[in-house]
């Protein structure tokens, strides 16, 4: 333990490190399993606090938990058999106009005093300024939404569900199934549910292969 952590996390480190080192992309679910409403809002809650760039919270969860639904998904997923089995399949949305949100944000925050009119302003000019080219929105809702997709699947292993990131699906196909509005972009889709077997296992480069100290 960090010595210089003066946080109360009692048993963090070790709880963390299984969350982390236990979620592994599951393929095979047991059917027939409900994760109750309840635990799936604990859930998202937990996601959506990852951060986000200006904190304008990119992400939006589409929850597939029909059968019919689900099955309804799968070809789009290219037959991916884990879209119909999962408790539940969390479409990750990225939000393209997230300077809408932040107009609507900071525009509060001044208006409640949190914020003066000058901060509003450069927050205003800021977020505008690089929504004006369309390939930073997309980057920002990707990378953004992203993060919150990750944090979904830490949180549902905290939870005792197992998870899937997919990244294979026809985007414009499920554009279209779900009636996505435009203002959004499909990330990824999430799995939930409990592992029928347990997932493959993966390696990693090493520290070696990845950290590059200082500069190249
Ligand atoms: C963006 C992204 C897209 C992925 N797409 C798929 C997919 O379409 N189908 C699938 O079975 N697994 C998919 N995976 C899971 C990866 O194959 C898996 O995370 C990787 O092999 C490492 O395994 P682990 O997560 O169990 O450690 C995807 C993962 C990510 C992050």
């Amino acid at each position: 333990m960090n010595q210089n952590n003066t946080s109360n996390f009692e048993n963090a480190e070790e709880v963390i490190e299984k969350i982390l080192r236990e979620r592994h992309a599951t393929k095979e679910y047991k059917t027939n399993v409900i994760i109750p409403e309840e635990t799936l809002n604990e859930i998202f809650e937990l996601a959506a606090t990852a951060p986000s760039a200006w904190n304008l919270q990119h992400w939006r969860f589409l929850v597939i938990q029909n059968q019919e639904q689900k099955d309804r998904i799968k070809p789009i997923a290219y037959g991916q058999q884990q879209i119909s089995d999962a408790s539940a399949v969390v479409v990750i949305l990225g939000d393209l106009e997230a300077n809408r949100t932040g107009r609507e944000m900071y525009n509060r925050l001044y208006e409640s005093e949190f914020i003066s009119k000058a901060v509003r302003d450069i927050l205003f000019s800021q977020i505008e300024g690089g929504y004006q080219s369309p390939q930073f929105a997309r980057d920002e809702a990707n990378k953004n939404a992203a993060l919150a997709a990750m944090q979904l699947m830490l949180a549902a292993k905290s939870k005792g569900y197992d998870s899937g990131p997919i990244g294979g699906f026809n985007p414009a196909g499920l554009l279209e199934a779900l009636n996505i509005p435009g203002r959004f972009v499909p990330v990824m889709i999430v799995t939930l549910g409990v592992a029928a077997t347990p997932a493959r296992s993966t390696t990693r480069f090493s520290l070696n292969e990845l950290v590059i100290h200082e500069s190249f």
